[in-house]
Formats: structure tokens, C-alpha cells, sequence
């Protein structure tokens, strides 16, 4: 209670700091710093696409998200030009050349607590910074400077801030006092406060390194030079030679229709646009709209799709240049037709009855981040980008200001053992050397049946990145909300194992959650699921934004 009464005089003196929903003629930009989103928008209006304005809404949020925006971790993009044409480009770590399958086992292969979470060996290749400087070349138009200044001004002379952000950095002192630079930086002796100047001195040299010699910098020079030291500090694996091959990878999309509406979305090395086709295209056939909203029926139907993608996800799922994925046939009608005829609305399908379909407890925080764009000649993009774990392994390297990423734990470090997020995979998902692990993160657009840009999505949330994606689409598509009352509205989750139903507090009518008790469905509470910035785009030339509440993120239109 106190605590909302200063937040409210906060509001009073010092305006808002943050801005669910904006509203636009020429361009949007949704993400989970008012600072980015602002950076974003000034891009923008001085000419700027949606991949430049996106570029530096990056390095912003790696200056003033610092739990999840990065330049030591790695992402996806999907883009929309405004010709029509879509692509994505992968930008996820790689597991380091000295790492291998069994890395994080002790001699009697059991998994050593911690250490693919919380240790050097934790960190994949960093690839965000190969990833904007791919887009940049490729489809960026303003100089490569003018998109990292502002964040390095940000970075030199601080910026201040939030309950949100304090409440963040505060809850991390422990975590963050491990590591000597870290604690420098982020542990000051006494708790932040909302106002406090958040200075980071090094990053802003980092990224003035970065902005005067181009992104292979961080691959090849100083940059990198302070990585390789933080190694042997921490003693860590990445390499000289590790970072001298990374790559990003541009690649084709995974393409489905869902009523009429094209979606495109990531492909491995994410599992989000392969399993975003089952869950939806299991729905299709089923009428979902004619169930109340939050019905046990329209829930069941949500529930019962998610936890047989999962599946798939677990057995089949892994990077592409590693395994042979079949996306296909997964991603095919005929498949989800074939996957949904044991479905029954008189019972809760057991996961043990649930094996992958071809022939042949956890806590949310706020760790990953994204953000959608779109600019005034109607190119597109989405992007979502992640340490992994809030604040990553909590390193930061030596005298460059950044966090590394705890992405390795994405790997099935054990057939069978669950990551982070409670998920578990299989040897489509074991760790090689310069393998992406496999990941949940699901940046999606969509177009409507006359093939117009309609819909620019995605969210954080580890596991639930998937569901809380699909769940919005069949919001706007098959219940008629805006793209507010989209991601407002509460969500739901299953991943196949554990076999539960997470569902936010308060989210779900009783009478539904009891309905589906009785049929055998066990609920667990959480205190939110996601953090979806999204744009929509409806044929008369406005552009509405939506940022997500539960998070405080920020959305801003000119
Ligand atoms: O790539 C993945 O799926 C995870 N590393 C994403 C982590 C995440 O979304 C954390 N956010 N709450």
C-alpha cells in the first residue's frame, strides 16, 4: 500500500515512467525502456527505418535494461519490408569450441548444480552485436554511428531511474556482488533508489569502440581482447577463435496460415515459430471462437495444443545446422489434424500419454526483452534478445561494462533434465561446439488475408514465450480485442512437462479452473507470464502500440 502511494505521488511530480499504449501516423516502437522506446522514435523522424530505429532501441536497452537488453548476449530478429518481403536473422550465442556434451556432469554424470547458470561456463559466443551489425549492412540506412550515440551518451552521463528498475537492481545485490565488476557497477553501498543516475562508464566506452571501428570490433579488438581476459579471470571458455567465427545467420522464416492471416515467425535455432504453427494450427479446425473467452472449453482447446507441441519440441527440436528438423511436416496441417484426434473435452490428456508425434516449477523473472517497430513506409520488425537468466551469469567483463549470458543452460545439458524454465529436451538439443542452443523466443508478424501488415508480436518469458504469443494472435483473431486488450488479458500456459496449467493470479474464472479440475487438470498460480510489446496495424493508417503493464514497458508513436 505505501509502496503504491509513492508511486502515485512519483506519477504526480515527475510524470509517468512508463507508457502502455501510444497511438501513431508515421511509426511505433514498443519495448521495455521508456528510454529505448524514445531513442527508438528519434530514429525515426529523422529518417530512419525500422531496422535502424531497431538497431538502436538494441544498444539502448543493453544500456538501460541491463538485466535483459545486452550486447554479451544474443536474439532473434524477424523483419518485414515494406515490399512484402520477410526474413529473420539469428543472432543466438554458439557454445564455445572447448565446450562439450557432457560439460556440466560430474563423474557419475550428474548435473553439477549451478554451473550452466551461474559460471563462466555458462556464456555462449555473444551474438548480439554481429546480429545489428548484419541487419545494419544488409538494410539499415543511417550511419552506424548516429544509431549507438545516443546510448552512449546514456551510458556516460546516466540516466535515472525507475521504482521498476531499482526494484530490479536491488533484488540482484547478492547476486551481482559475486562478480568484482559487476558489483562496481551495480551494487552501489547503498539500495538504488527511483531518480538515482544509473552511470556506466565502460559500457559507454565499449560502445564508442563499437560505433568508431563497426561491429567486428567487439569480435576482433579491444572488445574482445577484455573477454578473453575475463576468461581468465573466471575461468571461462570462449576464445580468440570463437570470436573471431561468429556469425549470425539470416534465414527463411517458418511460414503458416491461421484463418486466412499469414504469420511468420523464428526458426530454429528457436523452437518459437515451429511450435506457434502446432499450437495454432491444432485450434484452427476446432471453432474456438464459438467458446466464451476463458471457458473451460477455450482453455482446454489452448492447453491441450500447447502441451502437444512441447512435445515435439523436446524429442525433435534442436539447431538446424546440427539436426535435420522436420519443420514441414510439423509445421503442416495435416500434422496438426493427425496430432489433435485423440483430443476429448471430456478429459485432461495425460503428458505420460503424450510422446512426440511423428512416426518414429519455476519462478519468472524479468530476463528477456522485446520489441516491435514499425516505421512510416511499412517495414517491420521484431525482435526479442536475452542474457537468459536476469543479469545472465552475472559477470561483467573486465573494464567493458557488460553482462555475459547464462544461455548455455538452454542446452539439454542432460537428456531428460529440465533447464530454467522447467523444459527438457534430448539429444536433437545437446551441446556441440558452435551449436545454438535451442531457444523458446518467438518474434512474429502477421499479415492479414489480403496480405497487408497487420500484427508485429512477441514477448519474454522463457517457456511461456511460445503460448503468450499464440495466445494473443487467437485474441485479436478469433475474439476481435485490440492489441491492448490483447496483452492485457490474462494468460495461461502449459508446456507438456510438468503437466500442470500455469496460470496468472487472478487470470482464470473460478468456475473454469474448476470445471477443469474435475476433468483432471492440475493448476498452478503465477504471479505473471510474459511481457509482450506488440504493434497492430489496422487498414486505416493508424498505428496502435502496446506495451505490456506487467512490466512497466514503454510505447511511443509520432
Ligand atoms: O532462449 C530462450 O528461450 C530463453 N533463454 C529465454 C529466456 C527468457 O525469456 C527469460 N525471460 N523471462
Amino acid at each position: 500500500m505505501i509502496k503504491k502511494i509513492i508511486s502515485i505521488i512519483i506519477v504526480l511530480t515527475i510524470g509517468f515512467s512508463y507508457y502502455p499504449t501510444s497511438i501513431g501516423k508515421n511509426g511505433v516502437v514498443s519495448s521495455s525502456s521508456v528510454h529505448a522506446s524514445d531513442i527508438g522514435i528519434a530514429v525515426l523522424q529523422s529518417g530512419g527505418n525500422a531496422i535502424d530505429a531497431a538497431i538502436a532501441v538494441g544498444f539502448a536497452l543493453g544500456v538501460t535494461f541491463p538485466n535483459a537488453g545486452n550486447i554479451g548476449g544474443g536474439g532473434f530478429m524477424v523483419l518485414r519490408l515494406a515490399n512484402g518481403e520477410v526474413s529473420t536473422i539469428d543472432f543466438r550465442e554458439v557454445a564455445p569450441l572447448l565446450s562439450d556434451r557432457d560439460m556440466f556432469l560430474d563423474d557419475s554424470s550428474r548435473v553439477i548444480r549451478g554451473k550452466s547458470l551461474y559460471s563462466a561456463f555458462a556464456s555462449g559466443v555473444p551474438g548480439t552485436v554481429a546480429g545489428f551489425g548484419y541487419a545494419h549492412e544488409k538494410y539499415g540506412t543511417k550511419s552506424w554511428e548516429s544509431l549507438i550515440e545516443p546510448s552512449i551518451n546514456l551510458a556516460y552521463n546516466g540516466f535515472k531511474i525507475t521504482t521498476r528498475d531499482a526494484d530490479y537492481l536491488n533484488s540482484a545485490r547478492r547476486f551481482l556482488s559475486r562478480d568484482k565488476e559487476a558489483s562496481e557497477i551495480f551494487v552501489p553501498k547503498k539500495k538504488h533508489k527511483v531518480g538515482d543516475l544509473l552511470i556506466q562508464t565502460d559500457l559507454a566506452n565499449t560502445l564508442k569502440r563499437i560505433s568508431m571501428y563497426g561491429y567486428r570490433e567487439f569480435y576482433q579488438g579491444l572488445t574482445s581482447r577484455r573477454i578473453i581476459q575475463c576468461m581468465n579471470r573466471t575461468n571461462g571458455i570462449i576464445s580468440k577463435e570463437d570470436l573471431l567465427t561468429y556469425k549470425p545467420v539470416e534465414r527463411k522464416p517458418v511460414e503458416f496460415e491461421y484463418k486466412g492471416y499469414k504469420i511468420y515467425s523464428m526458426p530454429p535455432a528457436s523452437s518459437g515459430g515451429i511450435c506457434l504453427a502446432e499450437i495454432l494450427n491444432q485450434i484452427e479446425p476446432m471453432n474456438i471462437e464459438t467458446f466464451d473467452y476463458h471457458s473451460p472449453e477455450h482453455v482446454q482447446l489452448i492447453v491441450e495444443a500447447e502441451r502437444r507441441a512441447y512435445a515435439d519440441r523436446a524429442e525433435y527440436m534442436g539447431d538446424m545446422d546440427f539436426v535435420e528438423v522436420p519443420i514441414e511436416e510439423l509445421i503442416s496441417d495435416e500434422y496438426a489434424l493427425m496430432r489433435f484426434t485423440d483430443f476429448d473435452f471430456d478429459i485432461a490428456m495425460p503428458s505420460a500419454n503424450i510422446g512426440p508425434g511423428l512416426s518414429s516449477s519455476y519462478k519468472e523473472s524479468p530476463e528477456t526483452t522485446h520489441y516491435s517497430v514499425v516505421d512510416k513506409w511499412g517495414n517491420a520488425v521484431s525482435v526479442t534478445t536475452t542474457l537468459n537468466g536476469k543479469y545472465g551469469n552475472g559477470i561483467v567483463v573486465d573494464g567493458a561494462g557488460f553482462l555475459l549470458n547464462n544461455e548455455m543452460d538452454d542446452f539439454s545439458i542432460k537428456p531428460g533434465h529440465p533447464n530454467k524454465y522447467g523444459l527438457i529436451g534430448k539429444e536433437a538439443n545437446s551441446i556441440q561446439p558452435k551449436k545454438r542452443m535451442l531457444s523458446s523466443m518467438t518474434p512474429t508478424i502477421v499479415e492479414n488475408p489480403s496480405g497487408e501488415l497487420v500484427l508485429v508480436l512477441g514477448s519474454p518469458g522463457g517457456s511461456t514465450i511460445i503460448t503468450t504469443v499464440a495466445q494473443i494472435i487467437i485474441n485479436i483473431i478469433d475474439y476481435n480485442m485490440s492489441i491492448s486488450e490483447a496483452v492485457s488479458a490474462p494468460r495461461f500456459h502449459h508446456q507438456w512437462l510438468p503437466d500442470v496449467v500455469f496460470y496468472e493470479d487472478g487470470g482464470l474464472p473460478t468456475k473454469t479452473i474448476k470445471a477443469l479440475k474435475d476433468k483432471g487438470y492440475v493448476f498452478h498460480k503465477r504471479k505473471s507470464i510474459g511481457e509482450a510489446n506488440c504493434i497492430q496495424i489496422p487498414s486505416n493508417g493508424v498505428i496502435f502500440g502496446a506495451a505490456d503493464s506487467r512490466r512497466q514497458a514503454s510505447t511511443k508513436a509520432y
